[in-house]
C-alpha cells in the first residue's frame, strides 16, 4: 500500500503488512463464523479454539518446557511491575517464608526497570534490595542508563532468600541490553543464580525477536505484544508451575496468576482483538522460519539471525558517524540493544531536527528518541524488512 511509511516506532510499532490486510477481513468475519472478532464471545468455541492456537504456536516458537504456563491478560508491562511483586511474596509465603518484609532484588539498567523497582518500594510489602543501578552522569550532565553492568558487579550482592529477582532484558528507553552469550561481560550472571531462584524478566521489547536464553532458569517472564508481535492490550505472562499456582486473597484477582491459569486466561474478557491478530503473527513467524529452511520450532533462530544483521547494518553506519563527526552514540560498547539503537546528531537540536525531518520527507517515521533521552532511536522489531533498514542506512549516509 503506497500512503504507508516505514515505521521505527518503539511502540506500539509496525507490523507487517499482510497480517494487517488479514485482520481486515477478520474484522468482518472471524473465520468463517460471519461474525467480525471485534463482535465474537470470547467464550464461543471458535475462539477458544484461535486463543489455544496462539498459545501452542507461542510454545513451539520458544521450545517452553512443559512445566510452565502461558497466561495472555491485560495491563501491559506496567500491571506486571505490581503482580510480580504480589504473586511472589504470596508464593514466598506459601513456601513458609516467614520475614515481615521479603527481601526483593532488583538489577535496575535503564528506566523500565527503575520504574518496576519503584513500583516495588511504592507498594511496600517487601525489602526491596537495589543490587546494580548503573545509572551514571552523562558528559551534558544529564543523567543517563548507558551500559550493562560487568558480571562481577553481582558478586555476593544477591539476598539470601530473596521472593524474587528482577531484570530487564532489553531497555526500550535507553537501549541497552544484556548479551545472550553467557562468556560475554554483559551478559545475565545466570550460572551465578541458585537453582530454583525466584527470577523475573521484563522481555517487553525483545519477546519474540530470538530464542531466550536460559528459559528454565525463570519463574516468570512478561511482554507485551506491542513491539514484536502484535497490537498494545496484550500481555503475555510466561510462568513456572510453581509460581503459577498460589492462592492468595491479597492479589486482585485481575493480577492473579492462578485466576488467569484457572481459568485459561479468560478469568473477564481478554483483549480479543490484539490475540488475533498476535496469532496472525505468530502463525507468519512459524510460516516464515520454515519457508528459511528450518523446522517450525526453529523459526525464532531466524529471526534472531536477521536482527543482528539489521542492528549490524545500523551499528557501521552510525560508527562511520561517529568517525566522522556527525553522530554519536548514546550507550557503552558491549551494551547496545539490538532492538532499539540510541544515538545522538551532534550539533545540537537544530541538527536533531534535521535529521528526523529529512527522514519524514523519505517516508520513514518513529525515529525521535524518548523524551527523557533525546537523540534518534532506531527501533528494529521483527516486521522492519532489511530492505527498510537498507534505506535508513542509505539516508544516514546521505546525511553525513
Ligand atoms: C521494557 C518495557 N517494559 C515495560 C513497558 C511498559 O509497558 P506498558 O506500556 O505496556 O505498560 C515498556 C513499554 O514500552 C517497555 O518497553
Amino acid at each position: 500500500m503506497s500512503d504507508r511509511v516505514i515505521n521505527f516506532g518503539a511502540g506500539p510499532s509496525a507490523l507487517p503488512e499482510e497480517v494487517l490486510t488479514e485482520a481486515c477481513k477478520g474484522l468482518l468475519n472471524f473465520q468463517n463464523t460471519g461474525i467480525g472478532i471485534a463482535e465474537i464471545s470470547h467464550r464461543s468455541a471458535d475462539f477458544d479454539r484461535y486463543i489455544r492456537e496462539v498459545e501452542e504456536n507461542m510454545r513451539i516458537l520458544l521450545r517452553l518446557p512443559q512445566d510452565y504456563k502461558v497466561l495472555f491478560a491485560q495491563g501491559g508491562g506496567t500491571a506486571q511491575f505490581s503482580a510480580v511483586v504480589l504473586n511472589m511474596l504470596a508464593r514466598y509465603r506459601s513456601r513458609g517464608g516467614t520475614a515481615e518484609k521479603p527481601a526483593m532484588d532488583y538489577i535496575v539498567t535503564g528506566s523500565w526497570s527503575e520504574k518496576a523497582m519503584k513500583e516495588a518500594k511504592r507498594l511496600g510489602l517487601g525489602d526491596v534490595n537495589v543490587i546494580v543501578n548503573t545509572q551514571t552522569i552523562a558528559d551534558d550532565g544529564k543523567k543517563t542508563f548507558n551500559h550493562i553492568p560487568d558480571r562481577d558487579s553481582y558478586k555476593n550482592k544477591f539476598s539470601q532468600d530473596p521472593a524474587l529477582i528482577y531484570y530487564c532484558v532489553n531497555e526500550t528507553v535507553d537501549g541497552v541490553e544484556f548479551n545472550d552469550d553467557l562468556e560475554s561481560p554483559t551478559s545475565f550472571p545466570f550460572d551465578s543464580l541458585p537453582d530454583g531462584a525466584p527470577l523475573v524478566a521484563d522481555y517487553s521489547s525483545s519477546f519474540m525477536s530470538r530464542p531466550i536464553p536460559f528459559i528454565d532458569k525463570h519463574a516468570i517472564i512478561y511482554a507485551g505484544a506491542q513491539k514484536n508481535i502484535g497490537p498494545a492490550g496484550l500481555t503475555i505472562i510466561i510462568v513456572r508451575d510453581e509460581w503459577a499456582n498460589v492462592s492468595d486473597n491479597s492479589i486482585p484477582l485481575c493480577l492473579s496468576y492462578k485466576a488467569l491459569v484457572d481459568s485459561r486466561s479468560l478469568y473477564n474478557t481478554p483483549p480479543v482483538l490484539s490475540i488475533y491478530i498476535t496469532g496472525l503473527v505468530l502463525r507468519r513467524m512459524l510460516e516464515i522460519g520454515a519457508e528459511n529452511g528450518r523446522p517450525r520450532k526453529k523459526a525464532l533462530e531466524y529471526y534472531g539471525e536477521r536482527t543482528v544483521k539489521k542492528a549490524s547494518k545500523v551499528n557501521a553506519a552510525l560508527k562511520e558517524g561517529e568517525a566522522r563527526g556527525i553522530f554519536k552514540g548514546k550507550v557503552l560498547e558491549g551494551s547496545g540493544s539490538k532492538m532499539n539503537v540510541v544515538f545522538d546528531i551532534v550539533g545540537g537540536e537544530d541538527k536533531l531536527k534535521e535529521f528526523v525531518s529529512g527522514a519524514e520527507q523519505r517516508g520513514m517515521k518513529g525515529l525521535k528518541g524518548h523524551r527523557s533521552v533525546g537523540g534518534v532511536r532506531v527501533s528494529l522489531y521483527n516486521a522492519v524488512t532489511e530492505d527498510q533498514v537498507d534505506k535508513l542506512i542509505q539516508y544516514m549516509n546521505q546525511f553525513m
